[in-house]
């Protein structure tokens, strides 16, 4: 395992490798890794010859400097458990002054409109932070193929977005969400939730489940409004939102149409710790 702080040494290890005609896979992470991520690793260490997974809470993305402090920082639990699955993997875990030099700040993206949808609503400036950091880690590490999960939907078509717009020469891959028995989507939020939250936790994802059916007999509105009444029944978990979108454009179905694909988006608070999940409909 090989483990970089400093990106012009990641740069300068990958050039090399690139021009011996060694293909990278990527998975860019922030860190409190679990095994929704090492899916992800997988796939990269399966379709590449060689994985490099970024570990970095990335300050930018952050609206709220409580959460951003809280964050796991666990890094030598991670490498031990990226060890688990190949010796061969490179983490590049920079520091904040690596990636942002002296200026801690988001540019400003426009996703054409994907990014005002859902999150973009309640987590102010978040997808300029995601944008800004992804962009830096693929110019650094200039993946051929990047893998994120289909538990961050709107980011995942945000990042493919960002990559066409700006003709990045990568591949981004979306892989399926990865969840426990109990059906709960891994998250690295979820080692913080205490025991009654967490038993709560996996009503989300049985909710969604339950929606999905209901979808096929019934108008979005219903849906939504069978949901939200769901909710409000549950004491441990208060939900967000709940919306039923088009996968194209992320914006809310008003009516539903059998030539569009449609999926149920969740985001719900347990006590403090917000959990998001998402369920493809048709
Ligand atoms: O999904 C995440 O963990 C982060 O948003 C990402 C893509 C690593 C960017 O910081």
């Amino acid at each position: 395992m090989t483990i970089f702080n400093n990106k012009s040494e990641i740069q300068d290890h990958i050039s090399k490798a690139k021009s011996k005609g060694a293909t990278f896979g990527f998975v860019a992470t922030m860190g409190a890794l679990h095994n929704g991520h090492l899916s992800l690793v997988q796939s990269a260490l399966q379709e590449n010859d060689v994985c490099v997974v970024s570990v970095f809470v990335n300050p930018t993305q952050f609206d709220n400097v409580e959460d951003l402090k809280k964050y796991p920082r666990t890094l030598e639990q991670d490498v031990a458990l990226l060890k688990t699955v190949s010796n061969s993997i490179l983490v590049y875990a920079p520091s904040v002054e690596d990636i942002y030099g002296g200026n801690t700040k988001a540019e400003h993206f426009s996703f054409d409109g994907l990014e005002f949808e859902m999150e973009g609503q309640f987590r102010n400036g978040h997808f300029d932070g995601v944008g800004t950091i992804v962009k830096r880690l693929f110019e650094i590490v200039m993946p051929n193929i990047a893998y994120f999960g289909e538990k961050d939907y709107q980011q995942l078509a945000i990042i493919k977005k960002l990559a066409q717009k700006y003709n990045l020469p990568v591949i981004v891959k979306g892989c399926e969400i990865f969840r426990e028995d109990t059906g709960l989507a891994y998250s690295s939020r979820n080692s913080r939730l205490k025991p009654d939250y967490r038993n709560a936790a996996p009503f989300i994802f049985k909710t969604l489940t339950t929606a999905k059916v209901r979808f096929g007999t019934k108008s979005a509105k219903e849906v939504t409004k069978w949901v939200e009444t769901q909710f409000a029944k549950n004491k441990f978990l208060e939900l967000e939102y709940f919306v039923i979108a088009d996968i194209e454009t992320l914006k809310t179905v008003k009516r539903k149409s059998k030539f569009k694909t449609y999926r149920a988006f969740v985001a719900a608070y347990a006590d403090d710790i917000r959990l998001i999940d998402n369920i493809a409909l048709n």
